[in-house]
């Protein structure tokens, strides 16, 4: 999976989100994150179609919603993705939420859905330790990644869901990573920024990749869409890391899954 993927959510079907995906592929984004949800599938897929990239090059994923959980739903729901996507198939199809009492039934589906190459990869998202477990009792196919709100003031309240996403080869992809915004101000962001003359925006998707995790900064603004892209160019030193990492405050900024039984 490429590292660095364009959010899309709130961002509106229409040609604004897909001037935004046209833009960030053409910065070097290979990786957009939609949802059926976000109700933007359409416009996601008419800029893969408009052909800057062969299809192949774009690394697509989308995610099953609350409504569509269970077996027959959510075969039903994927296709309804695809057909609003224009594709063949996902690069990867996610979960969105660990729905009590639905999820066991709608892995069996992402599984099958994986075997007929619906999606090329299955995954969950915001499945804490405990949704994780019980997945890993009875499935056939182990997630390929879960996605999770990551951010260094959302971390060490999350270690150990992400220790065992990492001990079960499980791509952990962070969501939010710009805490949506709130945190762009901190003045320790800024101060250590500086230091590598980057923006707070940079250095939290950066740290996001330092930890090993794929990120998925959303912007609908040509510029912001380049800056969030430029985070290859320079390195946080391991005495930063640990700065960043002590930021953490359990800030969730949109759905809490503890709540989730
Ligand atoms: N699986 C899930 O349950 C779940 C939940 C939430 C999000 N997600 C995914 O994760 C993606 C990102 O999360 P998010 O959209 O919640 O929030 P985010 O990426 O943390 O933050 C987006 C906000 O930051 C602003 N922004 C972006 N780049 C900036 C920059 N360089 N400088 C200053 N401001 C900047 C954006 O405004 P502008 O657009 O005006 O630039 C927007 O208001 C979503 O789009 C979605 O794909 C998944």
């Amino acid at each position: 999976m490429p590292a660095v993927g364009l959010g899309v959510y709130q961002m509106p079907n229409g040609p604004l989100t897909q001037r935004a995906v046209d833009y960030a592929l053409r910065c070097g984004y290979r990786h957009i994150d939609t949802a059926m949800i976000y109700r933007n599938e359409e416009s996601v897929g008419k800029a893969i179609a408009a052909g800057f990239l062969p299809r192949e090059e774009v690394f697509v994923t989308t995610k099953l919603w609350n409504s569509d959980q269970g077996y027959d739903q959510a075969i039903k729901a994927s296709h309804a993705s695809l057909n609003r996507l224009g594709l063949t198939y996902v690069d990867l199809y996610l979960i969105h939420w660990p729905v009590h009492g639905k999820r066991k039934e709608s892995w069996r589906a992402l599984e099958t859905l994986y075997g007929e190459e619906k999606c090329r990869a299955i995954g969950v998202s915001n499945y804490l330790t405990h949704h994780l477990e019980e997945l890993l009792g009875y499935c056939k196919i182990v997630p390929a990644a879960n996605q999770l709100e990551m951010h260094p003031y959302l971390y060490n309240s999350r270690i150990e869901t992400i220790d065992l996403c990492r001990r079960q080869g499980i791509l952990p992809i962070a969501y939010s990573p710009l805490t949506k915004g709130a945190k762009l101000r901190d003045p320790l962001l800024v101060k250590i920024a500086r230091n590598y003359g980057k923006s707070t925006a940079q250095l939290l998707i950066r740290w996001a990749l330092q930890q090993g995790f794929a990120v998925i900064p959303k912007s609908s603004a040509t510029a912001r869409i380049a800056e969030n892209f430029q985070v290859f160019d320079f390195k946080i030193t391991p005495e930063d890391m640990v700065l960043l990492n002590g930021l953490d405050e359990n800030l969730t900024t949109g759905w809490d899954p503890s709540d989730a039984l």
